[in-house]
């Protein structure tokens, strides 16, 4: 189903006042809503807008680029896609289109263990493209460390580079605005890479006990299975979720390749700080040992120049993404990844910035 890239929009913000007159109620409240009160949604996207960029005028910026090194390879950009789950409902493709524009784009993929669709079908339409960024694997823990592990060494063979161990969420969030609507997924968008996973029979609670931590958070991962995926993959392993310093420290020391600063675009746990302010101090916490990425709120190329100002190696872009799958399924999402790119190699011709390198200098 070709959907045309409708007329007249030119930003992410318009892809996103778009998208909303698309999708029933309930979907739009699960894919941009958030946590509580949402204050920390709102502060993601408020505190880049905040930071203030300082020009360089009259350098020469002749043969300047946007790439990066990651992981021992060079991307064309820093932008990647986040994990996001059941992109089904924005769209009957799904995943795979997504898949196939950021391959066409250079971007890199994070698809999520709740994707409505095989990661195997996403593999065979990324990895061909020749202009690909990296492809990597979000992984939730799940109960059975046997199915976890199936799980891992079916990403491997499809081809994915790397895992995404997602820590920030062993349980979800308050999302009121998704309660109030009524959200659930619809007939054929469910977790089709979690089939044959048993959910552990909840044992009947003594008096006193929490349905919380005496059920679900018995299974929740802690560092020890940190290490215990490190033991059975050869896949580098990075942390998304990480916001304390001292958890990032943490993680380098477990052997995490990499950490991602996220509040899981405010899904999670209401009044956390926005992730442009927690940025430096992980940045300054794991001093250079592994690479530092971050997500949430990103919805201007200025917004990536300065995530890479302060630090971080490449940013997740969320939202915007179902907000141009929704528009115009693969198309759409071609289309949200080619304008933040030009407007990050605009925002570095207007600060005087040849290449990424010079980010740095372009905060006031
Ligand atoms: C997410 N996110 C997410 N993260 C993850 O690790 N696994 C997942 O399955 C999902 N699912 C998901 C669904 C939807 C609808 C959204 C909006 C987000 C969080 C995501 O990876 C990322 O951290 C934030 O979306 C980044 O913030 P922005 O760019 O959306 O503001
Ligand atoms: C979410 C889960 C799937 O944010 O991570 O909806």
């Amino acid at each position: 189903m070709a959907r045309a890239l409708p007329q007249g929009l030119v930003c992410l913000l318009d892809h996103e006042q778009h998208a909303q007159t698309q999708l029933p109620e309930a979907v739009w409240a699960y894919f941009n809503g958030g946590a509580a009160e949402e204050v920390t949604l709102r502060a993601n996207a408020k505190a880049w807008q905040r930071l203030e960029l300082l020009p360089r005028v009259l350098r020469p910026l002749a043969g300047g680029h946007t790439r990066v090194q990651l992981l021992g390879r060079t991307l064309a950009h820093p932008i990647m896609v986040a994990p996001m789950a059941h992109q089904g409902l924005a769209h009957p493709h799904g995943e795979r289109a997504t898949a196939l524009a950021a391959a066409a784009l250079g971007a890199g993929l994070v698809f999520s263990t709740q994707a409505s669709v095989r990661l195997e079908d996403v593999a065979r339409t990324y990895l061909p493209d020749a202009d690909r960024g990296p492809l990597w694997f979000q992984l939730y823990a799940q109960p059975d460390r046997s199915f976890t592990r199936e799980l891992v060494q079916r990403a491997a063979s499809a081809g994915y580079e790397a895992l995404v161990l997602t820590i920030d969420a062993p349980v979800q969030g308050v999302r009121d605005r998704e309660r109030r609507a009524g959200f659930h997924t619809s007939a054929g968008v469910s977790a089709v890479n979690l089939v044959g996973m048993i959910p552990p029979t909840p044992k009947p609670l003594e008096p006193g006990q929490s349905a919380l931590f005496d059920g679900l958070l018995k299974h929740a991962p802690t560092w020890d299975d940190v290490a215990w995926l490190r033991s059975i993959t050869h896949l580098p392993v990075l942390l998304k979720g990480i916001t304390h310093p001292d958890d990032a420290v943490q993680a380098v020391r477990c052997g995490a390749a990499g950490v991602i600063v996220s509040n899981h675009g405010g899904r999670t746990l209401d009044t956390v700080p926005a992730t442009a302010r927690l940025l430096p101090r992980v940045v300054q916490a794991v001093q250079g040992d592994v690479p530092v990425l971050v997500d949430g709120g990103i919805r201007r190329g200025t917004d990536v120049l300065k995530a890479v100002a302060l630090g971080a190696s490449a940013v997740l872009v969320g939202r915007p993404i179902l907000h141009g799958l929704t528009n115009a399924g693969a198309t759409g999402v071609a289309h949200v990844l080619r304008l933040l790119r030009d407007e990050l190699e605009i925002a570095m011709a207007l600060t005087g910035c040849r290449t990424l390198a010079d980010a740095q200098q372009t905060l006031a």
